[in-house]
C-alpha cells in the first residue's frame, strides 16, 4: 500500500512524463467487444486496463469514440462533446479515464480539427444558406465557371486523399462548392475564421475538464491552405495509371502551409491555461514528412508549436527502409537538431498505427522484433499500435468485406483494423458475437494474447521485458542519445546516457549473422535483452561481438 502511493507520487511529480513514455494507440473498434453487437467499445477498454498494465503501458491514445455517422469510422466527428452509442456513454469514458488513472495510467484522446462530418449540426447550417451563423464555418467556393453540358466547374485541382478525385463537392443549397480532402462526408473546417477555432477549442477544454492528459491531433497539415487556393503543380514523377490519382500533383497549396503552425500554438495554448497547469497536457500532431528532409520538416512543427506542451509525430519509424545506413544519419541528425534547439522537446516515434499495414507484415518477424528493441530503445514517447506487441499481421479481407473508405482509392487500411486477438476461443475472444465488425485474422489460434503471455519466447514477453527496462531505467527514459561507429555497415549501434548509467543498443539489419569489434572507448557491459529470445550474450573478450540475422540487443554499462 505505502509503495503504491509512492510510487503514484513519483509519477505524479514526473512533470516531463511524455519525455520516456510508452503509449499504447487503442483502436476502440478493434479492441474488445463488451456488449456483443461485433464492434469493440469503451467499457471493453475500461476491461483490459490490467492487460495494459501488465504489459507496461504508461500512456493510451484513443483513437475517435465520438458521436459520428463512420463514413471514417469515428474521423468524421459528428458531436465533439459526446460519445457515440456504438461505444458506450458520456458516463463510460469517465469511468475509463478514472480506472486509468487509478493504475496511474494517462490518456491522450483524438481530437479531428481539420474537418467534420457532414451530419455536424455546422455543417447542416452551414450547407443551407450564404447567411446565418456558420455560413463561412467550412470552405465553400463558387464555380470556377460552368462546362458545355451547364455543370459547375470545381474552384481548382485540388483531390480527396481517398477517392483521388476532386476535392469539391457541389452543394445545390447553397450553388457552392465545399472542399473535402478526405472523404465527401468530411467537410474541411475553415481554419482562417476564429470562431471555428474557438469551437475547437471549447472542445479540447471540454475533455481536459474531464481529466484527459493530451491528444493526438489528427491531420494537421491539412489545416494550412494557401488563401488563395491556387492550383497544385502537376507531379512530374508521377506516371498514370500507376498508384492513386492523388499523386498526380503536389499538393503545396492544399496543405501544410505556414498558418498551420498559428493555429496549432493556439491549440497549445488551451494546454497551458490556469486549470490545466496541475499536471502537463501534452498533445502530439500528425504529419507524414513531404520531402526527403523529414528532420527538418519535424523540427518546423517543434518551432512552430511550444514543445513544452506539443511535438509532432515521428513516422521514420514507416518511412526508413529497414537499414542501417538511413537510420545511422537520421537519428545522428535529428537527435542533434532536437538536443540543439531545445531540451524541453520530445521525440514521438510510432513504427504503425491503424493506416498502415502492420508492422510484422512489413518487415517480417525476426526484424519486427528488432524494431520492437529500436522502438523501445529512443528516446521520447514509444507508440505501440494495439496488436502489434502480439506481432499480429495483417488481415485478408474478402472484398465482399471491405469497409474502408480510403479503399476507393486502392488503399485499404482494413488489413491493418482487424479484432485485436486475445485467445484462440471463437473470434479470438474479441466478441462473443457470431461476427466481428471485421473478420478476425485467420492465424489466431497459434498468434493470440492468452498464448503469447505464457510463451516466454513470445512477441508479448519481448515487449513486455522491453517496457520493463525502459520504466526502470531513467537513462533509456531521459537519456541523451548518441550513435557510435560499430564499424560495419550493417549494425546500428547507439548509446542512451544518464549520469553514469549508459544503454548499449546494437541492431544488426542484415539477413546474416555478423561479427563486429567496437572501438575500446566503448563498454560493451553487460547483456540485457536480445530480439532473439533464445540469445544470451556472455562477455566477449576485444570488444567483439558477434549478432544473429536481424538481431537487437540491449547491454548496460556504468561509467566510473
Ligand atoms: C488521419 C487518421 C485517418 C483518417 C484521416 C482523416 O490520417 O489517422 O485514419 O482517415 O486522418 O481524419
Amino acid at each position: 500500500m505505502l509503495m503504491n502511493i509512492a510510487k503514484t507520487l513519483k509519477f505524479r511529480r514526473d512533470k516531463r512524463w511524455p519525455q520516456g513514455a510508452i503509449v499504447y494507440q487503442i483502436y476502440p473498434r478493434s479492441f474488445f467487444d463488451s456488449n456483443a453487437d461485433g464492434i469493440g467499445d469503451l467499457p471493453g477498454i475500461t476491461a483490459k486496463l490490467k492487460y495494459l498494465k501488465d504489459l507496461g503501458v504508461g500512456v493510451i491514445w484513443l483513437s475517435p469514440f465520438y458521436t459520428s455517422p463512420m463514413a471514417d469510422f469515428g474521423y468524421d466527428i459528428a458531436d465533439y462533446c459526446d460519445v457515440d452509442p456504438i461505444f458506450g456513454t458520456l458516463q463510460d469514458i469517465d469511468k475509463l479515464i478514472k480506472s486509468a488513472h487509478s493504475k496511474g495510467i494517462k490518456i491522450l484522446v483524438d481530437l479531428v480539427p481539420n474537418h467534420s462530418s457532414d451530419e455536424h449540426e455546422w455543417f447542416r447550417q452551414s450547407r443551407q444558406t450564404r447567411e446565418g451563423k456558420y455560413s463561412d464555418w467550412y470552405i465553400w467556393k463558387d464555380p470556377k465557371a460552368t462546362d458545355k453540358s451547364g455543370k459547375p466547374v470545381p474552384p481548382n485541382n485540388w483531390l480527396d486523399i481517398f477517392t483521388g478525385e476532386t476535392a469539391w463537392e457541389w452543394e445545390p443549397a447553397r450553388q457552392q462548392f465545399y472542399l473535402h480532402s478526405f472523404d465527401v462526408k468530411q467537410p474541411d473546417l475553415n481554419w482562417a475564421n476564429p470562431e471555428v477555432r474557438e469551437a475547437i477549442k471549447t472542445a479540447m477544454r471540454f475533455w481536459l475538464d474531464k481529466g484527459v492528459d493530451g491528444f493526438r491531433v489528427d491531420a494537421v497539415r491539412f489545416m494550412g491552405k494557401d488563401p488563395d487556393f491556387k492550383d497544385n503543380p502537376k507531379n512530374p514523377l508521377y506516371k498514370p495509371g500507376e498508384g492513386s490519382n492523388y499523386n498526380s500533383i503536389k499538393h503545396i497549396y492544399s496543405q501544410g502551409w505556414p498558418s498551420l503552425y498559428g493555429y496549432l500554438n493556439e491549440m497549445a495554448d488551451v494546454l497551458k491555461e490556469k486549470p490545466y497547469q496541475k499536471s502537463l497536457r501534452f498533445m502530439v500532431t500528425e504529419s507524414y514528412p513531404e520531402t526527403s528532409e523529414p528532420v527538418n520538416e519535424y523540427l518546423e512543427f517543434y518551432k512552430g508549436m511550444d514543445p513544452k506542451v506539443a511535438a509532432p509525430f515521428n513516422f521514420e519509424g514507416l518511412g526508413l527502409p529497414w537499414q542501417a545506413e538511413p537510420w545511422r544519419q537520421f537519428l545522428a541528425k535529428f537527435h542533434t537538431a532536437l538536443d540543439d534547439y531545445s531540451p524541453l522537446c520530445v521525440a514521438s516515434y510510432a513504427f504503425g498505427n491503424h493506416d498502415q499495414h502492420r508492422l510484422a507484415t512489413r518487415l517480417g518477424d525476426p526484424a519486427a522484433r528488432s524494431a520492437a528493441v529500436l522502438l523501445l530503445t529512443l528516446p521520447g514517447m514509444a507508440f505501440i499500435y494495439n496488436g502489434e506487441e502480439i506481432g499480429m499481421k495483417n488481415g485478408k479481407i474478402p472484398p465482399s468485406l471491405i469497409k474502408d473508405p480510403a479503399a476507393k482509392g486502392g488503399a485499404s487500411r482494413d488489413p491493418e483494423r482487424t479484432p485485436l486477438q486475445w485467445s484462440s476461443a471463437k473470434n479470438a475472444g474479441f466478441t462473443t458475437a457470431d461476427t466481428s465488425w471485421l473478420p478476425v485474422n485467420s492465424d489466431y489460434q497459434t498468434d493470440n494474447i492468452q498464448l503469447q503471455t505464457k510463451d516466454r519466447y513470445s512477441y508479448y514477453r519481448l515487449y513486455q521485458s522491453l517496457a520493463k527496462l525502459r520504466n526502470s531505467s531513467k537513462a533509456l527514459r531521459k537519456g541523451q542519445l548518441s550513435v557510435i561507429n560499430t564499424g560495419h555497415q550493417s549494425v546500428l549501434g547507439y548509446l542512451r546516457t544518464q549520469g553514469r548509467q549508459s544503454h548499449l543498443t546494437l541492431i544488426n539489419f542484415s539477413e546474416v549473422s555478423v561479427e563486429i569489434k567496437l572501438p575500446d572507448s566503448i563498454k560493451i557491459g553487460r547483456f540485457q535483452i536480445s530480439s532473439d529470445a533464445e540469445t544470451k550474450h556472455k562477455k566477449t573478450p576485444n570488444n567483439h561481438i558477434q549478432l544473429l540475422p536481424y538481431e537487437a540487443a540491449v547491454f548496460k554499462t556504468k561509467h566510473k
